[in-house]
């Protein structure tokens, strides 16, 4: 093992402030950057594309399969997903594409057609993984692992600012509501459910702003950070 790079994963479920920190801890860091839930989110796109009923697990996996995905660095639109060569980025963010996603990553085979891809991120000098089983299944021998949580209540707050933020109009009920029955999935799946890794670091950012946060994960990562 000594000779793969090193990886600091951080999990936990959605609008727990795992993409915001893992961005900025992996440029403090110099690090890669993995954001997997955007690799489902891809491929929830892409079926919707294709028009694929999502109960239709066989076609979801081929669907998988032909979706290639890219993360193109824009300076001045941030980090761009193209999907098959068409700019999804906007698309990819929506909740409604977070739904999908999430249904489609309790498909086992889709889950292990993505297995590599993930992987193949893992380069000098390091990588930052974010995602839901990236300390169990994808990278269970990272040296660092993060699990992020905060209550449900303060996720939903923090996603309803961001959305009103842009200009878009959501009930906080509705998000609250949405935000608990995706936690249920994720956490209930068969397949890699949303669990902390055995050696993870538990990190309960309620009532913690992103810095403290970021400095939180960074002191636990003592040679790296240096
Ligand atoms: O992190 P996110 O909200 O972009 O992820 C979208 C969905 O993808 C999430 O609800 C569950 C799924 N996912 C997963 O099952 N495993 C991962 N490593 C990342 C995401």
């Amino acid at each position: 093992m000594s000779e793969l790079s090193p990886v600091l994963t951080i999990d936990g479920p959605s609008g727990a402030g795992k993409g915001t920190v893992s961005r900025i801890v992996a440029r403090h860091l110099g690090w890669h950057y993995l954001d997997s839930g955007a690799l489902y989110r891809a491929v929830g796109v892409a079926a919707s594309w294709a028009n694929l009923d999502i109960s239709d697990a066989a076609a979801l996996v081929r669907c998988t399969f032909d979706t290639h995905v890219e993360f193109v660095e824009s300076a001045s639109r941030g980090m761009r997903v193209m999907l098959n060569g068409v700019d999804a980025t906007d698309e990819l963010r929506l909740e409604t594409t977070g739904a999908v996603a999430s249904a489609i990553a309790a498909i086992p085979e889709v889950r292990a057609a993505l297995k590599e891809r993930q992987r193949a991120f893992r380069r000098p000098p390091g990588l930052v993984a974010d995602g839901r089983d990236m300390g169990t299944v994808i990278f269970p021998d990272a040296p660092y692992k993060v699990f992020l949580t905060a209550s449900a209540e303060e996720r939903a707050e923090r996603r309803h600012k961001q959305l009103k933020e842009k200009g878009v109009s959501v009930i906080f009920s509705d998000l609250l509501r949405e935000i608990m029955a995706r936690d249920a999935r994720d956490a209930q799946r068969a397949v890699a459910p949303l669990k902390p890794a055995e050696d993870a670091v538990l990190v309960d950012t309620t009532g913690m702003g992103i810095d403290q946060v970021v400095a939180c994960v960074l002191e636990l990562l003592p040679t790296a950070a240096d």
